[in-house]
């Protein structure tokens, strides 16, 4: 399974913010906020990754997130020229998926809780699998629509009228038929290729699984400013209260397999002093403890 994050977009609600860094460059309390789906991909057990921004911002990605290998990772990077559409990531990244099946995550996109995702994962093994969220405001978002069994039987793009409250969340995991699929779309009204379409597509094809996530579970998209404060709370009350951190990359690729444990410590070791230094610290010092007391 292959791992898209896209972000790119033009960030404009979160003007004059977007001016100097992109939306998902800034901050969502204490890390960059591409930090948390990136996260949601690893934890997904995703080591072959694209980030795919606009040519102005790639840089500066880049220069966050290297090439991956740090934390176990490859990442390749793209450019989207123009934002004409979400579904265009699997045009512009045609040759990073080759014949594999793969994961889109939205760069404003935070989740957290739940083992839904990592099921949903583990158990895909072709189609399209989506999810369904409960929301206030479902216009803003793609609308799912269930029948009595449960069964998703439409899906619309930003409704006027939602047939529901179900909103479909910025992760999508597709078999290797989305690049055709997405070759054959036409651009929508608002001239851009539409990831609602693609979903559209696979449910006609009787492909499609949506799953709905449970109320524990917390999906925040920060594309605006109250909700980019909004996540940014959130995030500070979990991680105050439970002593843990949401969206920390070494972390999770070292829970992962994908770091091992003295490559975890060096890369804390190279940190400046900070309280992310001491949580990766504090994480090294209770892996060592737990293999103290392991039966030889
Ligand atoms: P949006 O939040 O819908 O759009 P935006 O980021 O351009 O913001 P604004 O509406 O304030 O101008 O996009 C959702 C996510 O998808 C966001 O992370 C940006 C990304 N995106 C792209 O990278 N390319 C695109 O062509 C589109 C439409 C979105």
């Amino acid at each position: 399974m292959k791992g898209i994050i896209l972000a790119g977009g033009a960030g404009s609600r979160l003007y004059p913010l977007t001016l100097v860094a992109s939306k998902q460059l800034q901050p969502v309390y204490d890390k960059p906020m591409v930090y948390y789906p990136l996260t949601t991909l690893i934890e997904g057990g995703i080591r072959e990754l694209c980030l795919i921004s606009t040519p102005q911002d790639l840089p500066r990605f880049r220069q966050l997130l290297g090439d991956g290998s740090a934390w176990g990772l490859s990442i390749e990077y793209r450019e989207q020229a123009k934002p004409e559409g979400i579904a265009q990531a699997f045009l512009i990244a045609e040759s990073f998926i080759g014949p594999d099946a793969v994961t889109l995550i939205l760069g404003d996109n935070v989740f957290y809780g739940g083992e839904s995702f990592y099921r949903a994962f583990a158990e895909f093994r072709s189609g399209a699998t989506i999810f369904g969220y409960h929301v206030n405001d479902p216009e803003r978002y793609g609308v799912v629509e269930f029948d009595a069994r449960g069964q998703a039987i439409s899906i619309e793009e930003k409704p006027r009228s939602p047939k529901s409250n179900y909103a479909v969340p910025g992760l999508y995991i597709f078999d290797n038929q989305v690049v055709q699929i997405t070759k054959d779309l036409k651009p929508s009204a608002r001239g851009e290729l539409e990831i609602t379409d693609v979903n559209v597509e696979y449910m006609r094809r009787e492909q499609l699984r949506v799953h709905r996530l449970s109320r524990g579970f917390a999906w925040l998209d920060a594309g605006t400013s109250s909700s980019l404060h909004e996540a940014s709370a959130y995030v500070q009350t979990i991680e105050k209260r439970a002593g843990i951190k949401i969206g920390c990359p070494e972390e999770a690729a070292f829970r992962r397999g994908f770091l091992s444990l003295d490559k975890l410590e060096a890369q804390a070791n190279r940190m400046p002093k900070c309280e992310y230094r001491e949580y990766l610290t504090e994480v090294v010092a209770e892996a060592k403890r737990l293999a103290r007391n392991l039966p030889q």
